[in-house]
This record gives C-alpha cells, sequence and structure tokens, in this order.
C-alpha cells in the first residue's frame, strides 16, 4: 500500500470516533484532509467544527460544514489529526505543516485526541523529525543558541510563516528521551510561541495506518 493509500484508511477508521451532531475538533495535513473527506462522504452530521487552520476551515466548509471559533465552545469530546511522529506513549512531534500553535489549542478543548498516523510516524524516540518550534522573531539567534546548547540546529523554515503570521524553526539533532521534561523546559524559553512536542497534549488514541490495516493504539 502507499503512504497515501494508508493515510486515506486511518482517516475512514476515525469517523468511527465522531459523535454524530457533536461540534468536533479538527486538526491539519494530508492524513486529517482524508479525514475530512471521509467524514463528509460518510454523511456525518456536525453541529460544527474547531479547526487548527485555514487550510482544514476552508476544507471543511467545501464540505457544508459550519466552522465555529475555539471561543464558543468550553470543551470538545474528541480532537482529530495527524502527527510526525508518535512514540510508545502517545507523545508526539507536530508542526509538519506549520499549525502546531492552533493545534494545541483546539487539543486543549478535547477530552480525547485521536491521533492518525501511518505506520512511517512510529518512532521509538521522539527527534528524527525535525523538531518544528513557532517563535517571535526578534528571538531567532538566541534561541538558535539555546538549541545549540541542547545538541539542536535550529534553522528557520525557509518563506514559511504560520496562520499566526510567525517564523518557523525546525530543530534537528535531538533525541527527545523525556518528552513532557523537554516540552516544560522550551516552553520556559523567551520568544517561544509554541513547542511543536505534544507530550502534555498526547493522544489518547492513535489510529496507525498498516499494510496489514489499521491497528488501534491506546495510552
Ligand atoms: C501540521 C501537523 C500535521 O498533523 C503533521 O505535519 C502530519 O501531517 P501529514 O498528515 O500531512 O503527514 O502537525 O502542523
Amino acid at each position: 500500500m502507499t503512504q497515501d493509500e494508508l493515510k486515506a484508511a486511518v482517516g475512514a477508521a476515525a469517523v468511527a470516533y465522531v459523535r454524530p451532531g457533536s461540534v468536533l475538533g479538527v486538526g491539519t495535513g494530508s492524513t486529517v484532509n482524508a479525514f475530512i473527506d471521509a467524514l463528509a462522504a460518510a454523511g456525518v452530521p456536525l453541529a460544527g467544527a474547531v479547526s487548527s487552520s485555514e487550510a482544514s476551515t476552508q476544507r471543511l466548509r467545501r464540505h457544508g460544514y459550519s466552522v465555529v471559533e475555539p471561543g464558543t465552545v468550553e470543551s470538545l469530546g474528541v480532537y482529530v489529526d495527524g502527527a510526525d511522529e508518535i512514540d510508545g506513549a502517545g507523545h508526539m512531534i507536530k508542526g509538519g505543516g506549520a499549525a502546531l500553535t492552533r493545534e494545541k489549542i483546539v487539543a486543549d478543548l478535547a477530552q480525547q485526541f485521536v491521533c492518525i498516523a501511518d505506520i512511517s510516524k512510529q518512532v521509538d524516540v521522539l527527534g528524527r523529525f525535525p523538531l518544528p518550534v513557532e517563535i517571535i522573531p526578534m528571538a531567532v539567534a538566541q534561541l538558535q543558541r539555546r538549541f545549540a546548547r541542547f545538541g539542536g540546529q535550529a534553522e528557520l523554515r525557509p518563506q514559511v510563516l504560520t496562520d499566526n503570521g510567525l517564523p518557523i524553526l525546525d530543530v534537528r539533532g535531538l533525541r527527545i528521551t523525556d518528552p513532557p521534561a523537554l516540552e516544560a523546559e522550551i516552553n520556559q524559553w523567551p520568544g517561544v510561541v509554541t513547542v511543536g512536542i505534544f507530550a502534555r497534549h498526547r493522544a489518547q488514541v492513535c489510529l496507525l495506518g498498516t499494510p496489514q490495516g489499521v491497528q488501534t493504539l491506546r495510552y
């Protein structure tokens, strides 16, 4: 199976986690695109969706779903999103699609994070995928030096600004053996808006696309 077929399979499998008529949290990326398409194809009605990016908002609206502001809901039952890496405890690296800040905001509202990922995203230790960090521009050099002290090489992602109009550093060379601790550490650094470690907001369920079928992993 191709990676796109695996993404389509987990996108379709995630539809079962959506309560018809509920307000749903929706992530960002190609796997989420497959999920949105599958949700619409299955005709699942929603009271609304809280979206983590302009791209997902447009796709949801094209399918006729209404998108509501996060401030209008106190909590969400389910948030469905992809990941760049996921470890054996449901900790993730996210932000390959530059939507990490809004993704963390929407995930924070949700009681259950359902991660949809093909098997290439499953790792023992996070860090092979460069860690995205959304930052305030004046802190670039300072943060690059800080990451260097942690053994990471931080480079600005070229020609990319987030939906919040901010740049992203991609940090290579980290071996993230304690994701909650590193997330808490980086969150303290002035100039960091959001670090793409999702440990505090880890997945409770991962629908993992494998050539043998979709596996359900619970953490
Ligand atoms: C966007 C993300 C995505 O969930 C992550 O990059 C995975 O994307 P894809 O489903 O396209 O592989 O975190 O910021």
